[in-house]
């Protein structure tokens, strides 16, 4: 087998050995089944193809610094697809039924967990979306349920801790205040994806929404939360339109324990001028420093209103360095795992 440097990754799709499924048919779950064969054949008439009857979740797998192999918090994830299911009047997979397809799906790939020293993991995408066909604009009644993987690095590619850009988006929104945005449904990711294109064209690394009432508060990221530090204190948004982050609410225990006050709360444009670290946070991209935000009229516009600068433009700030230490070391068993997040998977 060809050796491979999964130092060099980011997150893309690199091909692995085998996905896991499961679907829902006339009321009942089947046996979850594993395959080599990564194409689904579905019926042109499903929902899923029309009507985006579709949610999915992120979670990682890692090779810890002993050889053990650590699955993070899988139960958040499975909470949080249930919710999501429930949002679309879909069936879903028991917690128990989520865990164990992922672990299925790590040892069905355990030749592409990368090894601890690369600072990669193998990303599960577990995926749950309707497939009876339908015309009418209704429910799914039947869904599958398929868990993925590929193995990946840092989000963007670059080096880990490497700060980067972000812009405001006044004049593209992500999510309706009463809208689906808490939960994670493929649809919201739609609704972003045009102007995340439009955010790179422009040179700049991350797109930060506000909330579409107002446009006045700090929302979150396409693919993450914000945080930031401010003083002593861990700031981040408090939202009925953005996703619970599991990575955040981890990172606010930890912040907690490391004696940092924590407010989850509306964070006006403007408080960005007195933050000393901001940052994304989420499973994809850990947590991703920024060295500056520019609000500027419109995406498409050259004109730059203001520009919010954070730290040293090429340092990660100090305290976001250790949450982040801390997290990581968890997750590869570098530190104790105190708080009972890691699920470990053994080969079999
Ligand atoms: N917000 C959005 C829109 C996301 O897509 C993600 C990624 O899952 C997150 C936040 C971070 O969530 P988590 O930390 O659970 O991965
Ligand atoms: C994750 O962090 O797991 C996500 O799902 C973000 C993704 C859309 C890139």
């Amino acid at each position: 087998m060809e050796k491979i440097d999964y130092s060099k990754r980011s997150f893309a799709y690199y091909p692995t050995q085998a996905i896991v499924t499961a679907k829902y048919e006339g009321g009942a779950w089947g046996k979850p089944e594993i395959s080599a064969d990564f194409n689904l054949n579905i019926h042109s008439f499903a929902g899923v193809l029309h009507y985006a009857p579709a949610c999915f979740e992120g979670l990682k797998a890692f090779r810890g610094v002993d050889g053990t192999v650590r699955m993070f918090r899988p139960d958040e994830n499975a909470k949080r697809l249930m919710n999501s299911a429930e949002y679309l009047d879909m069936a879903y997979p028991s917690e128990e039924m989520f865990i164990e397809m992922c672990a299925m799906c790590v040892r069905a790939n355990w030749d592409c967990i990368p090894p601890y020293e690369s600072g990669a993991s193998l990303y599960l995408r577990p995926v749950l979306f309707g497939i009876n066909p339908q015309l009418g604009i209704r429910n799914s009644d039947d869904v599958a349920f398929v868990v993925m993987s590929s193995p990946v690095g840092t989000y963007s590619g670059a080096q880990a801790l490497k700060p980067g850009t972000a812009v405001l988006s006044r004049n593209y929104d992500r999510a309706a205040t009463y809208g689906s945005g808490r939960f994670k449904l493929g649809a919201n990711y739609a609704q972003s994806l045009h102007a995340y294109n439009l955010a790179h064209k422009m040179g700049y690394r991350e797109l930060l929404f506000l909330d579409t009432a107002t446009h006045s508060q700090i929302e979150e990221f396409g693919s993450s939360n914000f945080f930031a530090i401010k003083g002593g204190t861990y700031v981040t948004p408090d939202s009925c339109s953005i996703l619970p982050s599991i990575t955040n609410k981890s990172l606010r225990t930890i912040a907690a324990d490391m004696g940092l006050k924590v407010e989850t709360r509306r964070i006006p444009v403007e408080e960005l001028a007195e933050m000393d670290e901001a940052n994304s946070c989420g499973t994809a991209v850990v947590i991703t420093p920024l060295c500056s935000i520019d609000d500027k009229p419109a995406l498409e516009s050259s004109e730059i209103t203001r520009t919010y600068r954070f730290g040293d433009p090429n340092e990660c700030g100090p305290v976001s360095r250790k949450l982040y230490n801390t997290m990581i070391g968890i997750q590869k068993g570098l530190l104790p795992d105190r708080y009972g997040w890691c699920m470990v998977v053994d080969k079999k």
